[in-house]
């Protein structure tokens, strides 16, 4: 179903600079010199747009409401409780926890660079971020609510209405709750040091991690992880070569991939490939949590994805490059005040 959402008038789409080589908040237009890449060779990785053109006052509001806990029912929890924006856009946890101390389905996945999955959601149910919004608002083992309910927790708040009106011509609704929301998200875009490499700056990525994206490319994790997210592109079945369910007599819906949405045979534990930005952030991995480094992940996809076992130094290497795709966030991107989370340290304790 196509929707228009009208700005207010006289506004005009300010577009948002990303931070990349360390410099935060340069202007667009100086963004997009020609590319220094080797033209000759044809990456099946992108690099991420140096700049998004999004309206910039939608995109502050939709980061207050993804960190407001009004949206749920007891008003404890925000999108931002189980997509720490800081923290690499998850919770760290096997399965989220929602109102209620409600135990969820699957592992939470980053929102970061979301806005260039194709589908969203690990079987692909929602067509857009707008859509994808009434999963986690509505679902009782999230957020418990209600658009109604949302809406009149939102307008109790007199700067919500005001802040709508001066941006969407039809102010404070589901819709334009949506869409601010979801524009937010699509501001969520986090260049990193592979991106400068791919854009033909070599010295980017140390040799090894060179060597680790050259592995990523010749043992084939790049048939399914590709295009700008490194993944978020196509649908694919988990356990190509080898059956990674076997042993588990029933599967819950979750496990079941596509096919509990197409319920066709065909569809059977098929899952959006997901974006591998920020991977190294976002343990534990695969939709059920079931890998709980990122060594293990990459170990299984070797067997089952590609039907070979890696060496120790394989996976080492894969490591590597993984690490490159750990970027930084936009300017403006948490809330006022808020500081952003140590990442650099070494292992939970
Ligand atoms: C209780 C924890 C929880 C809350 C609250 C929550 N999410 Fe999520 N989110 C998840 C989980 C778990 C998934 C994966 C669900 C699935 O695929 O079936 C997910 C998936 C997503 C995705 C899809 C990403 C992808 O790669 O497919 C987006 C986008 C997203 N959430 C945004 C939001 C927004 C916006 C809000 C607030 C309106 C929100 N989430 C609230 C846990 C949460
Ligand atoms: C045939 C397609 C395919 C190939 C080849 C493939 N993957 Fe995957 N990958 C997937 C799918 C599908 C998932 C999601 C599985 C799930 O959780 O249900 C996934 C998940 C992952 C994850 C977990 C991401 C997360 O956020 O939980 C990592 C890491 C990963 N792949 C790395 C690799 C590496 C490294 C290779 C090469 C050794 C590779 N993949 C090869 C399809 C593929």
């Amino acid at each position: 179903v196509a929707m228009v959402i009208l700005l207010a008038a006289g506004a005009a789409a300010g577009a948002i600079s990303l931070a990349s080589r360390g410099h935060a908040g340069r202007l667009s237009a100086n963004l997009d010199p020609p590319l220094a890449a080797d033209t000759t060779v044809r990456e099946p990785l992108q690099p991420l747009p140096r700049s998004v053109a999004l309206d910039a006052r939608a995109v502050a509001l939709g980061r207050d409401l993804f960190h407001d806990t009004r949206l749920s029912s007891d008003r404890s929890i925000a999108c931002a409780n189980c997509h720490v924006i800081a923290a690499g856009g998850v919770d760290g946890l096997p399965r989220s926890i929602g109102v209620n101390a409600a135990l969820g389905d699957v592992n939470a996945p980053t929102v970061l660079n979301s806005g260039f999955n194709f589908r969203q959601f690990w079987n692909g149910r929602a067509a857009s971020l707008e859509e994808q919004i009434d999963g986690p608002t509505q679902s009782p083992k999230e957020m418990n609510s209600n658009w109604p309910a949302i809406l009149a927790a939102l307008r109790s708040d007199a700067r919500y209405p005001a802040r709508f009106a001066s941006i969407y011509r039809d102010g404070l609704t589901a819709p334009t709750v949506r869409h601010a929301i979801a524009t937010y998200e699509r501001s969520l875009v986090t260049p990193s040091r592979f991106d400068r490499y791919l854009r033909g700056d070599r010295s980017a990525i140390t040799p090894r991690e060179q060597a680790g994206y050259h592995k990523f490319k010749t043992l084939g994790c790049a048939s399914c992880h590709q295009g700008v997210g490194v993944g978020g592109n196509m649908y694919q079945v988990f356990g190509v070569m080898h059956d990674y369910f076997s042993g588990r007599d029933r599967f819950p819906d979750s496990d079941l991939g596509r096919q509990a949405i197409t319920h066709d045979e065909r569809d059977r534990h098929v899952f959006k490939v997901p974006s591998l930005r920020n991977v190294a952030l976002t343990a534990p991995y695969f939709h059920d949590a079931s890998a709980p480094t990122l060594g293990s992940a990459v170990s299984i996809m070797g067997w089952y994805q590609l039907g070979r076992p890696l060496t120790v130094e394989e996976v080492d290497l894969l490591l590597e490059f993984l690490g490159t795709l750990t970027g930084e966030l936009p300017q403006g991107a948490l809330p006022e005040g808020a500081l952003p989370a140590d990442t650099t340290g070494g292992e939970p304790s």
